[in-house]
């Protein structure tokens, strides 16, 4: 298959997804959502460097995804634990598929896209979290490349495109991050 090209040159804004965070902050976002812990690396930074009072963190962390294919998944997860235990009263842990648990989930202020790469996953859950962000939210997401056979690149220029909407992504070199305002 003939790998995807950009329809334009991507807008670039921001450096990193920590910068991202600043923004988080400086909006005052209260209740967010990672799609996508795995360990809870970004988790404990979304925690430490937000004023964000509900965390939402989703992930099945099921073992024979395309991802982790070998990894001890309880284990994963319980670093992930581990890693957001200081701000425990912040966090609501759902281990569950993006796109099946959305209904539990309240309105939100900051979505950040981390779960199923593959395009029709990260279309999905686009669809199915934008009406879940209100107005001046942020809605974001990470891995804004094509290697591995990637889809968000795909998802984000059709996803926007289909509603009209600008999307930027941080300039970081090996992984970066898609990301706008509602
Ligand atoms: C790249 S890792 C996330 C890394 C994390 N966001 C960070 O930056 O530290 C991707 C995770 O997405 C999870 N995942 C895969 N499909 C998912 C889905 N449909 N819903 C939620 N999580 C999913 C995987 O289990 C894996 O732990």
């Amino acid at each position: 298959m003939k790998n995807y090209e950009y329809p334009r040159p991507p807008i670039f804004k921001a450096r990193t997804r920590e910068r991202i965070l600043r923004e988080v902050r400086r909006r005052k976002c209260k209740v967010g959502v990672e799609i996508g812990v795995h360990r809870g690396e970004f988790s404990k930074k979304i925690l430490e460097r937000t004023d964000i009072e509900t965390l939402y963190l989703i992930d099945p962390w099921v073992v024979g995804g395309i991802d982790y294919p070998k990894n001890d998944r309880d284990e994963d997860m319980r670093m992930a634990l581990e890693a957001v235990e200081p701000h425990k009263d912040r966090v609501v842990i759902v281990r569950g598929f993006s796109m099946e648990v959305a209904d539990q989930l309240p309105n939100l202020d900051f979505i950040y896209i981390d779960g199923d790469h593959r395009y029709e996953g990260v279309k999905g859950d686009m669809e199915t979290y934008w009406p879940k962000c209100n107005d001046g939210g942020i809605f974001a997401g990470h891995d804004f490349y094509l290697r591995h056979k990637c889809g968000v690149p795909r998802a984000c220029y059709e996803f926007f495109d289909s509603i009209g909407h600008e999307f930027y992504v941080t300039r970081c070199g090996y992984w970066p991050s898609w990301w706008t305002i509602k």
